[in-house]
C-alpha cells in the first residue's frame, strides 16, 4: 500500500509517517517545502505521478490566535488545501484521510460534542478547518474526516512543552481553568487513524484519547508527572487577552470509534506519562 502523508515534518505528521513505516507501507512524506497543498498543480502532479492508494493531510496552519489577523493564508492553507488533496484524490481513486478539529464547535454545548453536532465555530481557524471538511465532504466518495484536540507530541511544541517551559524559569504560572477539552497524544492518534483507515468505514470521526479536563489540571498533570515544583494559579478566559476567542467545551465523544476499529483510545493522563517518560 502506498501513502502520501503530507505535512510530514508537523508534529502530529512525524507520528503518522512513524505509523505507516512501522506497517511496512510504501511512505511518501511530503513536507510543506515539497508539496505546499495550497498549490492544485502541484497537488495534482504529486498525486497523480506517485498514484497513492491512501493520502493522509496532516498539512493545517495551526496558530489560532495569528488566524485572526491573516484568515486569508488560514482560509487557503485550511480550507483550499484540503479541497486541493480532495479533486486529486477522487480524479485518481485514492482515499484522503483528513484532519480536523475540535473548534469546528462553538463550546455553548452541554456534554460532549458527538459526530452529528452542528459545528458553529468562533474563530477564523475553526471556519477554515471547518470549509476544508465542507470541500472534502462534497467532493469525495471515500474519505475520512478526523476531528482530533488539545494534541501533544514530540514533533513540535504544544502546551505541555511550553509547560515545561515556564517552571523551568521558575516563575507562578497562571492557567486557564474553564475550557474543557480532551487532550490527545500523537503516537495514540497516529495509530488510530491508520487502523480506522484499514477498517474502511469511511466517514467523520471524533478521535481523542480518553478523558476531559481543563487546561488547568492538564498542567498541573504535567507538572506532577515531571516532579516540578511549581505555583500554579487557576484563572478564567476573561484574563487572557488573546486574539482569538476558545471554545469553553470542545470534549469530543468517540462514538462510534469502538465500533469501527474494535479499541478506544487510553486515558490522556497514560498517554501524558508514556509521553513524558520518553
Ligand atoms: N495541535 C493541536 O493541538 C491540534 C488540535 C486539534 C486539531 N489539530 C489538527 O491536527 C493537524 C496536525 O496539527 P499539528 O499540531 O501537527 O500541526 P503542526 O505541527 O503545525 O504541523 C502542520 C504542518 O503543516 C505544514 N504546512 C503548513 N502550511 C502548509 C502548506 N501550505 N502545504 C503543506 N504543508 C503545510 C507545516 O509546515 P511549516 O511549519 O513549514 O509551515 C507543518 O509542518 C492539523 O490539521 C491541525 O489542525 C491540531
Amino acid at each position: 500500500m502506498k501513502v502520501i502523508i503530507t505535512g510530514a515534518k508537523g508534529m502530529l505528521g512525524q507520528d503518522m509517517v512513524a505509523e505507516f513505516q512501522r506497517r511496512d507501507y510504501e511512505v511518501h512524506a511530503a513536507n510543506h517545502k515539497s508539496l505546499d497543498i495550497t498549490d492544485i498543480h502541484a497537488v495534482r502532479k504529486v498525486i497523480e505521478a506517485l498514484r497513492p492508494d491512501v493520502v493522509v493531510n496532516c498539512a493545517a496552519y495551526t496558530n489560532v490566535d495569528k488566524a485572526e489577523s491573516e484568515p486569508e493564508v488560514a482560509m487557503r492553507v485550511n480550507g483550499l488545501g484540503p479541497r486541493n488533496l480532495a479533486l486529486a484524490c477522487e480524479a485518481t481513486g485514492a482515499v484522503l484521510l483528513h484532519i480536523s478539529t475540535d473548534y469546528v464547535f462553538d463550546g455553548e454545548k452541554e456534554g460532549p460534542y458527538e459526530i452529528w453536532d452542528t459545528p458553529n465555530p468562533i474563530n477564523v481557524y475553526g471556519k477554515s478547518k471547518l470549509w476544508g471538511e465542507k470541500y472534502v465532504r462534497s467532493l469525495m466518495h471515500r474519505y475520512f474526516i478526523v476531528r482530533t484536540s488539545w494534541l501533544f507530541g514530540k514533533g513540535g511544541r504544544n502546551f505541555v512543552t511550553t509547560m515545561l517551559e515556564l517552571a523551568k524559569r521558575g516563575e507562578p504560572i497562571r492557567v486557564v481553568d474553564d475550557q474543557w477539552g480532551c487532550p490527545t497524544y500523537t503516537v495514540d492518534l497516529a495509530k488510530a487513524c491508520a487502523d480506522l483507515l484499514e477498517s474502511g468505514c469511511f466517514g467523520i470521526y471524533h478521535v481523542t484519547n480518553q478523558g476531559a479536563t481543563t487546561w488547568y489540571e492538564f498542567a498541573k498533570k504535567v507538572f506532577e508527572l515531571s516532579h516540578a515544583t511549581v505555583m500554579i494559579e487557576p484563572i478564567t478566559s476573561s484574563c487572557l487577552c488573546r486574539p482569538a476567542v476558545r471554545p469553553k467545551n470542545s470534549v469530543l465523544e468517540g462514538f462510534p470509534i469502538q465500533e469501527s476499529v474494535g479499541y478506544v483510545l487510553r486515558m490522556w493522563q497514560l498517554a501524558l506519562g508514556e509521553y513524558l517518560g520518553e
